[in-house]
């Protein structure tokens, strides 16, 4: 009998991704295909190569001296999948729609508004009230907007570690992209801010496609829809959750890389 269900589109192909820095191998020829809805997230022992691996879906490996690289990235970005190495896609365009959040706050060392609106600004070219809306909006959609209303031209250093970190996601939401990487979002806070940006990402996955690499187990059993596990510049397993629901088949897992 023929089935009704049909399998989700991928949103991300990765074919024998290989990664060097000052030749050296640091991804060893991944090959992945990522698809259905909710948060993948990333676990690995450090130096596996999870940052490297959100890096190479935005280009943003290339930013370091003694860089080289093989194989294909295609993401699925305004519907349709695109090689992001295609020179019909730009990097501004492609980080724009592929944007990161780091392990450590990094908010400019401005107002809190400015750290909105200038990269608004320099990416898009919008208008001053057109900036000014989005600054509201997306500061809304990390529930930052009470707090920082009445103080929007304070120095964004002035914000707590959370706060910052909230920031620097809307700063990301700004540039509307589609797909959004975080590398340890909450490897910097304290127990109760970690739920609240873990909360917000639930949310937030509605809208956009999200990638996380976590540093905690019980982050990603609560957050994700997929767990990706890494190990030595490789994919050891992909899960769906059906996997990880219970506890001890992850656990047993991860002790087999840690
Ligand atoms: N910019 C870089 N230059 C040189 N080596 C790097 C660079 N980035 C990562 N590496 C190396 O690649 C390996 C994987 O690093 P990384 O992706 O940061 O792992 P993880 O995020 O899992 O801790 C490590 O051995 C690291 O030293
Ligand atoms: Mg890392």
């Amino acid at each position: 009998m023929e089935s009704t269900l049909t399998q989700a589109e991928p949103f991300c192909i990765v074919k024998n991704l290989q990664v060097l820095f000052h030749g050296r191998n640091v991804l060893q020829g991944i090959d992945l295909t990522l698809s259905g809805n909710g948060i993948v997230v990333v676990l690995g022992s450090s130096g596996s190569g999870k940052t490297t691996f959100l890096r190479s879906l935005n280009r943003l490996n290339e930013c370091y001296p003694g860089y080289s690289s093989s194989g294909r990235v295609n993401l699925k970005l305004s519907g349709t999948m695109s090689d992001i190495n295609h020179s019909d896609l730009p990097l501004t365009e492609l980080r724009r729609q592929v944007g990161m959040v780091f392990q450590t706050p990094n908010v400019l060392p401005t107002s809190i508004a400015q750290n909105i609106s200038l990269p608004l600004k320099l990416v898009t070219g919008l208008g001053k009230s057109e900036r000014e809306a989005r600054l509201v909006e997306v500061l809304q959609e990390v529930h930052l907007w009470d707090e920082v209303k009445n103080r929007l031209k304070d120095n964004a250093f002035r914000l707590s570690g959370g706060q910052q970190q909230r920031l620097c996601m809307a700063r990301v939401l700004a540039l509307k992209p589609q797909v959004l990487l975080l590398d340890e979002p909450t490897a910097s806070l304290d127990f109760k801010t970690s739920h609240k940006i873990e909360d917000l990402l639930i949310e937030l996955q509605e809208h956009y496609q999200i990638i996380a690499v976590s540093h905690s187990l019980r982050q990603a059993r609560k957050i994700a829809d997929q767990i990706l596990i890494m190990k030595e510049g490789r994919i050891e397993h992909l899960l769906k959750k059906e996997k990880f629901e219970d506890p001890k088949i992850l656990q047993k897992l991860l002790e087999e890389i840690f």
